[in-house]
């Protein structure tokens, strides 16, 4: 039987090929896409969730779930990296083809619905889900897993010198997450980071007559450019893309339970990964942690899942 999936995302160019990679995969049963503020503000990411969908057409559309703005949320974006629009300023029109629902009320009625069955997959800051459980405080004991892209466990960051973007963008969602009663495994940005790619991505992708070929042209040369201009790298790294494949394939990581939280107020460290990995912790091991990578073989798998796709979104 397929696996059930819910994709939570924040909708910028690497959560797109995160969708690209698990909406055409037979092994999954994806039940929901929710969007969340981050990458982009609310609105915008809730239009890219309609595009993205729109423009890949998959055989069987997932229920989507729509952003709302966060609480004390930071003045902070990825636009440098991704675009305007957080799709490399593709310009896709938003359609309107579904009745849209909260995001966090769709995480728990799809939750309710399969209890005990559901993976969700993490790709944004983690706002939708710690609202989910704020409304229905059980919902964390029905989940079957939560695999999550954030926090960085060798303490150097992306948004700041020592905070990744998911967890800076809302750490105290972040830290509730990661103390709730579930099953939860975290891919942090040092692990992310160690998978490149260089632009000769771009000829092993789907050719342009396929739906996916032709969506992924249009956003990824905007952010090799913007890794270069932005960041002075010739590659660029998609983190999203990495995380969603350690839900598919985890072999292909090592993990290690460690004791961790977040730091939600420090002046200097708000948003920061807190990781006891001390011999006699004080924290008690609440998550399985990422600490290895086999990156050869991770790049080649993303490339051969968006293939996969491509073979899918043929017209
Ligand atoms: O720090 C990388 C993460 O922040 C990715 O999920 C990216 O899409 C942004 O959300
Ligand atoms: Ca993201």
């Amino acid at each position: 039987m397929p696996r059930k999936v819910i994709i939570d995302c924040d909708m910028g160019i690497d959560d797109a090929v995160a969708l690209c990679m698990t909406l055409f995969d037979s092994r999954l049963d994806v039940l929901a896409v929710t969007a969340t503020e981050g990458c982009v503000t609310a609105d915008q990411a809730n239009n890219n969730l309609q595009a993205i969908v729109a423009e890949l057409d998959p055989e069987r559309y997932p229920r989507l779930g729509m952003a709302q703005s966060t609480q004390d949320a930071p003045a902070v974006d990825t636009r440098f990296l991704f675009g305007d629009d957080g799709l490399g300023n593709a310009g896709f029109e938003s359609t309107n083809r579904q009745r849209s629902l909260p995001a966090e009320k769709l995480i728990i009625d799809a939750v309710r619905a399969n209890p005990d069955q559901v993976t969700i997959l993490c790709l944004g800051p983690l706002t939708n889900l710690a609202r989910a459980f704020r409304r229905d405080p059980v919902l964390p004991s029905l989940i079957d897993q939560i695999v999550i892209m954030g926090g960085s466990l060798n303490g150097v960051g992306n948004i700041t010198p020592c905070a990744e973007f998911n967890f800076y963008f809302d750490p105290a969602s972040a830290q509730e997450v990661l103390k709730s009663r579930t099953t939860k495994t975290l891919i942090p940005l040092d692990i992310t980071q160690q998978v490149a790619f260089g632009f000769e991505m771009m000829d092993e992708l789907p050719g342009n007559r396929t739906r996916t070929g032709y969506f992924l042209r249009q956003i990824l040369p905007h952010t090799f450019r913007a890794h270069r201009q932005q960041l002075g790298q010739e590659g660029i790294t998609l983190n999203d893309a990495v995380g969603a494949l350690a839900m598919l394939e985890p072999e292909l990581f090592k993990f290690q339970p460690i004791g961790c939280d977040v730091e939600t107020e420090g002046e200097l460290t708000r948003g920061v990964l807190i990781a006891d990995r001390r011999t006699q912790p004080d924290l008690r091991p609440n998550v399985s942690v990422a600490t290895e990578v086999r990156s050869t073989e991770v790049k080649q798998y993303i490339i051969d899942q968006l293939v996969t796709a491509g073979h899918a979104t043929q017209d």
